[in-house]
């Protein structure tokens, strides 16, 4: 029986306990299951919001399959896409009409507005021109992170942002995921005293970062954004976020050390399918994770018939970077970087942002006068130093769809909710990743990147 069944046979009024605001199922083995309640801000809306993507890609889908799933929340009316298959397949699923497909952002905006609003999930390097296009025309705008590639671009969003009126919200899901929600409740609400300190740890996982940060779309800095926003502009996020004191001071040390031409292993060649001696044996072999394990397809766009797809996969390996040996890319991204971070009150945090491990899901620890919590995206433990009572805790929202797979800890979905409650409501205090609540992470990833190439100590100020 699955968590959420369980629940709901045993009732949630099994009794509230004494950690969390709402009440809590408890397992056999003492394990507490906690939900967080629906946002009492959210109404019963007459019309869906309507909503343009720009970018039809992996992020593009999160938020059309959520309006796909949701038809009376969020409707996609208009898609601006490159690459063909992607905009046929997102104006297919969403009903789009021809009109209202294009090939590239700025013809959205050639026209005059035609809904709420603007979805971006473009690349990196194309959020600042669409987002400051669609606030000047009156959208409202639902902006995937990194805000932008540099601090005055993320500057003049939130300027422009306030002067329109309109609402940006950032794509920090990890603020809506039911694990992170339930550690900043705890914390403010007492269960460990007063904090001192946080260890929070990114593990990448070593096929995420060659898929993603030395072969894929984020492997050189220059062209999108430095790894520690491009990737952990989530972890500054969530730890400012849990702490909630501003941020003062921040140094950062890393290097790319690994996914280097020195390090090409003699007899391997340019691309795992050109006969390299070793590509039975490397772990990054390009053949095994993405053909014989049939890992990150997404990136692919494979044709529907299965049959066609490990044909299609092969002439992938043959002609794009996801085929390409991993030492011999033009990348530039740190494989390991660390953190320190100093806020308000004398609150310290470390951070690890780790490409070599076996596993992925984000560990964190966090320190407090009377207590501490250790958690891990699904189990959170936490110790009272009063009593030495130890408490386990686990969210219910393990089989909500999405919540296993968007590697957010189920906060995509919920997200996307409380931005088209705000838009429809016209109050952007549905959301707490408005552009307001979450430019001062970003300030703190572009610190951390000029501490770590110059070597010194960033004072923070906003
Ligand atoms: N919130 C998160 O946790 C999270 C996770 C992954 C990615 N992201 C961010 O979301 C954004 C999109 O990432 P993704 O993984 O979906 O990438 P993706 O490559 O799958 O999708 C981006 C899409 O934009 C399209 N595009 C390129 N140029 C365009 C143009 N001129 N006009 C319109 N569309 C254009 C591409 O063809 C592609 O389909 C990035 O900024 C990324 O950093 C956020």
């Amino acid at each position: 029986m699955n968590r959420r069944n369980l629940i709901k046979q045993l009732g949630l009024s099994i009794g509230a306990t004494v950690i969390g605001s709402e009440a809590m199922a408890r397992l056999a083995d003492g394990t507490l299951v906690y939900e967080i309640p629906k946002n009492p801000l959210h109404k019963r809306i007459d019309k869906p919001v309507t909503a343009i993507t720009l970018g039809a890609g992996n992020r593009g889908n999160v938020y059309g399959n959520f309006a796909a799933k949701f038809p009376d929340q969020l409707k996609i009316v208009g898609v601006a896409e490159p690459i063909p298959i992607r905009n046929e397949r997102y104006a297919t699923k969403h009903q789009i009409a021809d009109a209202n497909r294009v090939d590239t952002w700025e013809r959205i905006f050639d026209r005059p507005k035609f809904a709420d609003a603007i979805i971006i999930t473009t690349p990196d390097n194309l959020h600042y021109g669409p987002c400051m296009k669609a606030l000047a025309m009156g959208y409202d705008v639902l902006l995937e992170k990194p805000i932008a590639p540099t601090e005055k671009e993320c500057r003049d969003i939130l300027a422009l942002a306030k002067k329109t009126g309109r609402i940006v919200a950032v794509c920090h899901v990890l603020r809506y995921a039911p694990y992170f929600v339930k550690m900043r409740e705890l914390i403010a609400n007492g269960a460990i005293g007063e904090v001192m300190s946080v260890q929070h740890l990114e593990p990448i996982e070593h096929l995420h970062m060659a898929h993603s940060y030395v072969r894929g779309n984020w492997h050189n800095s220059k062209q999108t954004t430095p790894i520690i926003l491009a990737k952990s502009c989530h972890d500054l996020d969530i730890v400012k976020w849990i702490i909630n004191k501003p941020a003062k001071q921040i140094v950062a040390m890393g290097d790319l050390k690994w996914f280097k031409k020195e390090n090409a292993p003699e007899g391997s060649t340019a691309r795992c399918t050109d006969g390299c001696a070793i590509e039975r044996s490397c772990p990054y072999s390009a053949i095994r994770s993405y053909y014989d394990k049939r890992l990150r397809l997404g990136v692919f766009d494979l044709p529907e018939d299965k049959s066609k797809q490990p044909e299609a996969i092969m002439e992938k390996l043959r002609t794009t970077n996801y085929g390409r040996c991993v030492y011999r890319m033009d990348n530039d991204q740190p494989d390991h970087y660390i953190t320190n971070i100093r806020f308000g009150d004398s609150v310290t945090a470390s951070f690890s942002m780790e490409a070599f491990t076996s596993y992925s899901g984000r560990r964190t620890r966090v320190m407090g006068s009377m207590g501490d919590m250790v958690g891990d995206m699904t189990e959170l433990m936490i110790t009272d130093f009063r009593t030495g009572k130890q408490s386990k805790m686990v969210p219910a929202a393990e089989d909500v769809e999405g919540y296993k797979s968007d590697g957010h800890g189920g906060g995509d979905w919920p997200l996307a909710h409380d931005f088209v409650q705000a838009v429809a409501q016209q109050n952007p205090k549905l959301l707490t990743s408005t552009i307001d609540a979450s430019i001062e992470s970003h300030i703190m990833g572009f610190m951390a990147e000029e501490s770590r190439k110059k070597n010194k100590i960033m004072d923070i100020t906003m």
